[in-house]
């Protein structure tokens, strides 16, 4: 016993977690400690524990961690309050593939080039949180919208249900950056090129004896784009640059987070929450800004903040809105084409003008999505759809069964979307009121946490994620979709 629990204790210092751990403790604080063997184990682990402090209080340097952290274990043993600890709680155990760096950090070493419209480089630091908004403030970030796939593995890796033993976990997390690689190959003319590091992902996991357990049905993939990035089509069409990643074999037996998922041959796909800008370290930070979301004045009605597209037939519905909102009194629009442009760009002038506002209005652009639905969400504005694709057919694990609990849907080619304000208007204050609620409430589990957060017994997107995935993992019918 006593080399396992000081292994135990020394990993706990380099490492997450381990989720075995918890399980151990839970199934030892049930049996009565009355045997006098026991008793004196405990001492001992007790007085090896002391001689371990003792240790590090003078040779602090010897053991690899922070302050900080130690801290927190210290904190966080069991002699201490125990729900401070970050536990696995009934989470599925899972395991996170340590990948070849071709796959996730090696492409970062590019940053300037791995998108061609932008340079990535600020928005990956901070394990893809990007920087600080303020220098004051550690939880707010200037998070760049496609990014979630690298937040996703920097929580994963400190997740406390995280297991290092394949043979425990219920779930394989695969965390390719398959969303930065992508945009790094929109131009790459030969399709081959494209392709081939999709290919050889699946040729790598295909090559784990883990891979064959299940084949596959219990690996998932985290992508912070649109699934149609990854989804080209053989046909004849335009080519947007997109890769063959979820058309291949080995991915359609995976489970495929994605922001974007595809409503009709995306039975795989699960939808995830763009990353807005909030990433607390403790549930008293939410619960502090969900309280001022909630008590918000709103003098505006409505809000649009957008982009005419020209050419997309999807984006039509947006000169509609620009039309309408330029001409309502009750309206705030920060086109982003405009004199105001600089403000679409400003993170904490995004929210400020959401949070002044009733309803945002989310109309489709490039795509269905658009990350500013969770800009308004996080922001207590509640959110107007023009299509089902923006959000109900999205995000099934995160948000309410009931559409209208929590939004409003103007159907983009109805009489409604002429009379924006009447709709809007039309709904009773009380209504009003209590969809904000419900709004309020969403934040947390759509909200990515600091991956080095402590105190936040809340759920979060990723946790959330987890549990759906467990669930679907136990309901056998779904492993043979
Ligand atoms: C979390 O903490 C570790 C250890 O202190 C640090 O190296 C890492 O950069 C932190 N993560 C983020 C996203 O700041
Ligand atoms: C495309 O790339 C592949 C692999 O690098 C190469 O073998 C092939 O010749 C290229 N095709 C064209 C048309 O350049
Ligand atoms: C996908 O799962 C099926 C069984 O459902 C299996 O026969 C097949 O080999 C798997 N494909 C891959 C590439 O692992
Ligand atoms: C957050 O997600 C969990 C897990 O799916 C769910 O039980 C809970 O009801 C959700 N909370 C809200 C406010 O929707």
């Amino acid at each position: 016993m006593f080399p396992e629990f000081f292994s135990m204790f020394l990993r706990k210092q380099t490492a997450p977690i381990p989720c075995s751990f918890d399980r151990d403790r839970s199934s030892k604080n049930k049996k009565p400690l009355l045997n006098p063997y026991l008793t004196y184990n405990s001492f001992l682990v007790l007085s090896l524990l002391l001689w371990f402090l003792l240790l590090y209080i003078c040779f602090p340097t010897t053991i690899h961690t922070k302050p900080n952290d130690f801290h927190r274990q210290t904190r966080n043993s069991p002699n201490r309050t125990p729900h401070l600890r970050p536990t696995c709680s009934g989470g599925p155990y899972v395991y996170v593939y340590d990948l070849p760096a071709e796959f996730n950090t090696a492409l970062l070493q590019d940053c300037h080039r791995l998108s061609v419209y932008t340079d990535m480089c600020p928005h990956v630091e901070n394990r893809g949180l990007g920087r600080r908004l303020s220098s004051s403030d550690n939880s707010w970030f200037a998070t760049h919208q496609f990014i979630a796939e690298m937040i996703f593995h920097a929580r994963m890796e400190n997740h406390p249900c995280r297991t290092r033993d394949p043979h425990v976990a219920k779930l394989f997390y695969v965390p390719f950056y398959g969303g930065l690689h992508a945009s790094s190959k929109f131009r790459e003319p030969n399709i081959t090129e494209r392709d081939a590091l999709a290919v050889r992902l699946v040729d790598y996991v295909q090559a784990q004896p883990t891979w064959w357990k299940n084949n596959g049905r219990d690996h998932f993939l985290a992508l912070g784009r649109t699934a149609w990035d990854f989804m080209r089509s053989n046909a004849n069409g335009p080519d947007f640059g997109a890769n063959c990643l979820l058309n291949l074999n080995a991915v359609q037996n995976m489970s495929v987070l994605t922001v974007e998922r595809n409503p009709w041959a995306g039975s795989n796909q699960f939808g995830i929450p763009y990353a807005s800008y909030f990433h607390p370290y403790t549930s008293a930070e939410m619960v502090t800004w969900q309280n001022k979301m909630t008590q918000s004045n709103r003098p505006h009605l409505f809000t649009f903040i957008g982009a005419p597209r020209k050419g997309l037939e999807k984006a039509a519905i947006r000169d509609d809105i620009i039309r309408q909102c330029d001409m309502s009194s009750k309206c705030r629009l920060i086109n982003c084409r405009g004199e105001q442009a600089d403000l679409c760009y400003d993170p904490a002038q995004v929210l400020k003008i959401m949070s002044q506002s009733e309803f945002c209005l989310q109309a489709p652009g490039d795509s269905f999505t658009r990350r500013s639905t969770f800009d308004s969400i996080l922001a207590g504005c509640i959110p107007v759809f023009f299509s089902p694709h923006t959000a109900y057919t999205q995000y099934l694990w995160y948000l309410p069964a009931t559409a209208t609990d929590y939004s409003v849907h103007i159907d983009e080619k109805g009489d409604g979307r002429m009379r924006i304000e009447e709709e809007l208007l039309k709904i009773p204050r009380e209504k009003v009121k209590k969809m904000r609620e419900r709004v309020v409430k969403l934040i947390p589990n759509v909200t990515y946490k600091h991956p080095n957060a402590t105190d936040f017994e809340l759920m979060d997107a990723v946790d959330v994620a987890l549990a759906a995935l467990s669930k679907r993992m136990a309901r056998g019918a779904d492993m043979s979709l």
